[in-house]
């Protein structure tokens, strides 16, 4: 692996110190609390505007991320104040579930992975599982089997809704978790084939991804890339890059080498080589700092966890992982958190859709998350990841 950039000697090494960690960690908290008490038992919009949340009923593919930070703020802190909030929301997605209240998309697994499956990881109730193998059959019914792939948007078979798109890739994790929880290789065996699908379509021939890739419903025979929150067609949405990173790393826990087809250094190490001097991906990989956008924090808290989740894998240290985590840990930490102001989010200067302006230059819910999660997967390395 070969990285270009100038900003790999501004290291500062002390970024992943245990003490470093907590303190981060624990002025999210005082945040996360101060938001509790705003959202009561609704949630946070996907992301903000002019610095605050909208608080929203228990909708759109998002409002897990807020019930993940919950798990994880309890995890860390056995406060029973995050507990008893984080089971209420955990409630609602089971209600979600059994009203079928907006769940006719791929981000069942989003949304269940970081409710039902984290509460279950977490107090071993059986109804949480239950619940978890429900959402999962679901998306294995959004699985179109003589094409090989789950459809991640519409009603399954839409004939203008024949794509994958590259952000399933941290949907199927749900599928990976539930055949090892039944023992019934069905969900492991569609997550697989929609893994392969999507892998050796998706990633383009210099490792930059599309967003989005249509198949034909009857064959599978891969039509067309296409983009719907990248800049164009043919550029690297920066948050695409990014959910090509965490996934792999993710299928990577449950795949046999051989099934893999595994491109996860070279999309790193295009993600990687071009970010811009800070180290924060600007929300395209088309832009960079002679011809300036706004920047994506997100990408950069997913592709962190994407390399903690690589690092803890691998049996020896891989010191260019490490030093990746320690560069783009240590420059959000610097200057793209809101920890001396009022804002509700954790990461600013994010970017939801910056084509239809949702989001643009403001925090979003999955920034926070993942970033909290990037914080607790260092502190506490034997941690039992909801993916
Ligand atoms: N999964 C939608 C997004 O990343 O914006």
């Amino acid at each position: 692996m070969e990285f270009k950039n100038e900003w790999l000697d501004s290291l500062d090494k002390n970024v992943t110190n245990k003490g470093n960690i907590k303190k981060e960690l624990d002025w999210i908290i005082v945040k996360l609390k101060k938001n509790l008490k705003l959202y009561g038992e609704a949630y946070p919009s996907p992301a903000t505007y002019n610095g605050k949340y909208q608080i929203i009923e228990n909708r759109e593919w998002t409002t897990s991320f807020w019930t993940g930070m919950l798990w994880i703020a309890y995890e860390y802190t056995n406060d029973e104040e995050f507990l008893n909030i984080a089971k209420i929301n955990t409630d609602s997605f089971i209600n979600r579930l059994n009203t079928q209240y907006e769940i006719e998309h791929h981000d069942i697994g989003f949304l269940y992975t970081l409710s039902t499956v984290a509460a279950y990881k977490v107090t071993g109730e059986s109804k949480y599982r239950e619940a978890s193998i429900k959402a999962a059959n679901l998306l294995v019914e959004r699985f179109i089997p003589q094409a090989g792939f789950i459809q991640a948007w519409g009603i399954k078979l839409d004939t203008e809704e024949n794509r994958a798109i590259i952000d399933s890739l941290l949907n199927i994790p749900l599928l990976f978790w539930a055949s090892e929880e039944t023992k019934d290789s069905k969900y492991r065996d569609v997550a697989k084939q929609h893994y392969q699908k999507v892998i050796s379509n998706i990633i383009r021939e210099d490792n930059t991804t599309f967003h989005t890739y249509y198949f034909d419903y009857d064959t599978g025979k891969p039509l067309y890339g296409k983009t719907r929150q990248g800049y164009s067609d043919d550029s690297c949405w920066a948050r695409g890059q990014a959910w090509a990173i965490y996934g792999q790393a993710l299928a990577s826990k449950y795949l046999c080498e051989d099934e893999l087809n595994d491109k996860f250094e070279e999309v790193l190490e295009y993600f990687v080589n071009h970010l811009p001097a800070d180290s924060i991906a600007y929300w395209d990989l088309i832009f960079n700092d002679e011809n300036p956008s706004d920047r994506d924090s997100s990408s950069n808290a997913i592709a962190l966890c994407g390399l903690l989740e690589k690092i803890k894998q691998e049996k020896e240290l891989n010191y260019n992982y490490l030093y990746l985590i320690k560069i783009m840990l240590s420059n959000l930490q610097l200057s793209y958190t809101t920890i001396n102001s009022d804002e509700q989010g954790i990461l600013k200067h994010g970017v939801y859709s910056w084509h239809s302006g949702r989001g643009v230059d403001e925090s979003n819910i999955w920034g926070d998350y993942f970033y909290l999660e990037a914080l607790y997967r260092i502190y506490n390395n034997r941690w039992n990841s909801y993916w």
